[in-house]
């Protein structure tokens, strides 16, 4: 029914670490028709901890549905329209809740919070190497403060709410998109306690195989198996939303943010990868219905699964925890810039970083080290350097991350990467994407349309409802693409490998406690 689809819009929540976003795509165009945007305040009560509060997730969720609503109507488009709603988030991010009256029990902690180093440091001080490799093996996750299921354990462990709720039966626990599925679908009210496999990949609980919660993994972190919510797939009618300005629509795609936007980049091929540039950046590569252990500090984690009964894709992941927040921190902690996208600016003003390193280990370093202990560096600096280095060498510091990354996966995989397709916020940085595709030595593709993550939720959410978003699967490149080629001559490149070498040197600086 071609009137239908040209009609038709699906709705992508896109819940991420700084902000919550709703999208409208049109079915037919594959669009977005209009969007609504919020900030979402994170909080840091103590050095390396980071928290949010569930109820603000929650609210700005529900206000972006209101507002987009009303946009909808504003252009004369009856939001009616809306067909199917699919959820993305931040992965990891852990919230615990009452089960009889539905309120919080702490607030949310964040993937980036590093405050359970010492549970990390316990765990390892108990076990044998060997058995951390067999957690390792089962889970596809190497043990470290990012992921939930030691944020689970401390919340155990230090807050008397969460323990109480334990034991009286009423504890709740959750990544965003069970908080947020639960409290859309009716709360207390009936609402559904479900979560998906590429969300419950990040937990350390689930069996990485059978995609299931695993008995071991739940008796290593002692975590009761039964408090956990049901694993579904990332596509398929999960309940109708009960509340707000899209009552009635049904729920029906759900994946991690990351594994959304490789969906929304038509990575639907073994051997096809993106890079991400938000918060982190996530550089994922599809390894087909094959879940591979990496030997290079990669991660192993669920792509996606389109349906109960469709196979379950899998992903290699190299995951950075500071890329978008280092820019974030110029600008809020330092004061050196007013708007993150002044950044670019003031980094062209400079040929290059003037010998400033930043390596911005906030939360300690993921892959390929994965090293919680390592705290941020800048170096290098003389009376020379100025702003405008420091920013030259936030930008470097991303694309530097993001190197490693591409070094470990093509090491993993066998077969290197002959370009790199691009997506996030941070990508309208044209100086940043040249920069990348100079260090990398690979064509870097950014899409016309950097919403990918959003599309993969929509992508998703429509599949579920028989409503095939556009044809991503044959969608040829539209224009507008932008291919950032890599312009070093000899000499650029013999200096870049200098300054490689030099990175690694000062990363291997704050792994060790040298500085
Ligand atoms: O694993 C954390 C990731 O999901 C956060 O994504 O987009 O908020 O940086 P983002």
């Amino acid at each position: 029914d071609i009137c239908k689809m040209d009609s038709s819009l699906i709705a992508a929540i896109d819940q991420g670490t700084s902000s919550t976003r709703i999208l409208i795509f049109s079915a037919a165009t594959g669009k977005v028709v209009t969007f609504h945007q919020i900030e979402l305040k994170s909080h840091y009560p103590h050095e390396g901890w980071v928290e949010q509060d569930p109820c603000e997730i929650l609210s700005t969720v529900k206000e972006c549905m209101e507002k987009v609503t009303e946009k909808l109507k504003n252009i004369n488009i009856d939001p009616k329209n809306i067909k199917a709603v699919g959820i993305t988030n931040q992965r990891e991010t852990t919230v615990t809740w009452d089960k009889q009256t539905g309120a919080p029990l702490h607030n949310a902690i964040v993937w980036l919070d590093a405050r359970t180093k010492s549970t990390v440091d316990n765990f390892k001080a108990k076990v044998q190497e060997s058995e951390l490799e067999e957690i390792r093996k089962l889970c596809g996750l190497p043990l470290s403060t990012y992921f939930s299921a030691v944020k689970i354990r401390w919340l155990l462990d230090n807050i008397d709410a969460v323990k109480n709720a334990v034991e009286q039966d009423r504890l709740m626990v959750g990544t965003v998109d069970t908080w947020l599925i639960y409290n859309l679908t009716g709360g207390t009210n009936g609402g559904i306690y479900v979560t998906d496999v590429t969300n419950a990949s990040r937990t350390m609980l689930m069996n990485i195989k059978t995609t299931c919660w695993d008995e071991t993994l739940c008796k290593f972190f002692d975590i009761p198996i039964k408090v956990l919510p049901t694993i579904k797939s990332s596509s398929e009618i999960y309940a109708h939303i009960t509340d707000g300005a899209f009552q009635g629509i049904p729920l029906s795609g759900c994946l991690g943010d990351q594994q959304a936007a490789l969906v929304g980049q038509s990575c639907f091929e073994k051997g096809q990868a993106k890079n991400t540039y938000g918060t982190g950046c996530f550089l994922l590569y599809n390894t087909g219905e094959e879940s591979i252990t990496s030997h290079h500090g990669l991660l192993t984690t669920v792509g996606y699964k389109f349906g109960p009964k469709s196979p379950t894709v899998y992903a290699l992941e190299g995951s950075v925890a500071v890329a978008g927040d280092a820019v974030k921190w110029l600008r809020d902690g330092l004061g050196l810039i007013e708007k993150s996208s002044d950044i670019e600016a003031l980094a062209s003003s400079v040929p290059n970083s003037g010998g400033a390193y930043f390596v911005p280990a906030f939360s300690g370093l993921y892959a390929p080290y994965w090293q919680t202990d390592a705290r941020g560096i800048i170096i290098g600096l003389t009376q020379f350097t100025n702003k405008a280095h420091i920013a030259r060498a936030t930008l470097e510091a991303v694309s530097f991350q993001t190197r490693e990354l591409l070094d470990a996966m093509n090491q993993d995989s066998g077969i290197p990467l002959t370009s790199l397709k691009v997506d996030g916020g941070m990508t309208a940085n044209s100086l940043l994407m040249q920069i990348q595709a100079d260090l990398l030595g690979i064509p870097v593709v950014r899409p016309s349309m950097t919403e990918t993550t959003a599309l993969g939720a929509a992508v998703a959410a429509g599949a579920a409802e028989g409503i095939a978003l556009w044809d991503i699967k044959t969608k040829k490149e539209s224009s507008g693409v932008s291919i950032f080629q890599p312009k070093l001559d000899e000499s650029g490149k013999n200096f870049t490998s200098l300054k490689m070498i030099i990175r690694v040197f000062f990363v291997f600086y704050c792994t060790h406690d040298l500085v």
